[in-house]
């Protein structure tokens, strides 16, 4: 892993948490349930919002389907978790993960009991949150709700996740007026729809303000972006499931290609899914100009996303930071469920042949009224104030 740093440090400028569980005992309860990087990204300011509500006590779950890249950004944050179910195996399989996440969140709902619980997105820990509460019969908030790519296998398994997740919830917080169209067309009633922008642009906002300025990069970043000085930097990330095999091949086969020109280099944070990280070894080890390194924490991937070029990536979330830093992006997927960077013209999707990845990638290295188009900073997702909506919401339903 990167050097570790000084967490303490980055907390104070970043976070400047409100004290836990700022409310009486009698106050209702709110658990947040999360267990991937992505979600706790997301969560972090919505978890900062909710301890600032002095009507309802914040507890929060982890139940660590990811557990360093989760814990990154715990650190990171400074949350520390009421519970952690520590549920990660190496190379667990999606009925495995089920199994455990499902009886985990059970008990821990048991044992708090809470009034509501909040999930976010469309992973394995958001959708048995989701189911295990509502055997409880606890309703449910949904943060990120409405996202649709209408294919059930393009992302798998998270286009089910999330539609299991909106059948249950009676709170969506959709991040934009197409999300909360797509719910008001599957019958979810208006009153239980609110538009509240995505949180991740809450935490980006927060987070690339201080980056530069009062956070400096790792020394290992720092190193890389001097030594391709001369170079177009491409940041790539690539993790969907549903690429591995045939995808995660032609990924990488496009990588290489596009790796072979002298103008530029690619750095490549690796997420720790192994079936990613063998594929990628084989194909791009030992290219001088391909920096495969360990997974960034947030305010070094902010970091690589202000200083490349531009992105090549299969995530969700990177669709929508990257136009938001005025970031072209290039999405190796058939579909997305986040239409908007496309509809604006920053994002363009490329599947994964990698021929096509190829070419796009060209076109943006090569012809600069292209780039420029593409290159314009905008923010369809989000206006950075999403977080306290959302505790605002939260906190009405149950105090009123
Ligand atoms: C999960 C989510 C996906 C989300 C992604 C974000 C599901 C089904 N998938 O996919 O929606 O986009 O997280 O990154 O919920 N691993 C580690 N350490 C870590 C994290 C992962 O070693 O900190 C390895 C483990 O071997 C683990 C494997 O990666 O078994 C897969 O993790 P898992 O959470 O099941 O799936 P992801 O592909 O990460
Ligand atoms: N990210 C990070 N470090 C990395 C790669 C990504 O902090 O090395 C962040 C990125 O900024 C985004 C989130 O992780 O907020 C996306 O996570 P991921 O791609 O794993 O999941 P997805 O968004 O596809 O569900």
């Amino acid at each position: 892993m990167n050097e570790k740093h000084d967490y303490r440090i980055f907390s104070q400028l970043l976070i400047d948490l409100p004290a836990m569980n700022n409310a009486n005992s009698s106050a209702p309860k709110v658990l947040v349930i999360f267990g991937t990087r992505p979600e706790a990204i997301k969560l972090f300011p919505v978890v900062r919002a909710l301890s600032a509500q002095p009507a309802l006590r914040t507890v929060t779950c982890v139940t660590a389907q990811h557990r360093q890249m989760l814990d990154q950004v715990l650190d990171i944050a400074e949350i520390r978790p009421d519970h952690d179910l520590d549920l990660m195996r190496a190379d667990q399989s999606l009925d495995e993960l089920t199994t455990r996440l499902l009886q985990g969140i059970g008990k821990t709902l048991d044992a708090v009991q809470p009034q509501r619980i909040i999930v976010q997105g469309d992973t394995a820990t958001a959708m048995c949150g989701a189911l295990a509460a509502y055997y409880r019969q606890i309703p449910v908030s949904h943060v990120e709700a409405g996202l649709r790519s209408y294919n059930i296998y393009h992302p798998w398994p998270e286009e089910v996740n999330r539609k299991i997740i909106g059948t249950i919830a009676d709170q969506h917080f959709a991040p934009t007026e197409t999300s909360a169209e797509a719910l008001r067309s599957e019958n979810i009633p208006e009153n239980q729809i609110s538009i509240t922008g995505n949180t991740v642009i809450d935490a980006l906002l927060v987070t690339a303000e201080k980056v530069g300025k009062d956070i400096a990069l790792n020394p290992e970043l720092t190193a890389l972006l001097g030594r391709f000085a001369d170079r177009k930097i491409i940041g790539v990330t690539s993790h969907r499931r549903e690429n591995f095999g045939d995808g995660l091949n032609q990924i990488s086969a496009a990588l290489r290609n596009i790796a072979a020109r002298d103008d530029v280099a690619l750095i490549f944070p690796i997420h720790l899914n192994p079936n990613v990280r063998a594929v990628m070894n084989n194909a791009l080890g030992g290219l001088d100009n391909v920096a495969m390194i360990e997974p960034l924490d947030y305010p070094n991937f902010v970091g690589l996303l202000g200083a490349c070029h531009f992105m090549l990536t299969d995530s969700g979330g990177v669709q929508e930071e990257a136009p938001a830093l005025g970031k072209p992006v290039l999405v190796m997927r058939n579909t997305t469920e986040r239409p908007e960077g496309v509809e604006a013209g920053t994002a363009k999707l490329v599947g994964t042949d990698p021929d096509l990845i190829e070419t796009e990638a060209c076109r943006l290295l090569d012809e600069q009224d292209y780039y420029d188009s593409m290159a314009r900073a905008h923010n369809p997702f989000g206006d950075g104030k999403s977080s306290e909506r959302i505790a605002d919401i939260v906190a009405a339903s149950l105090t009123r």
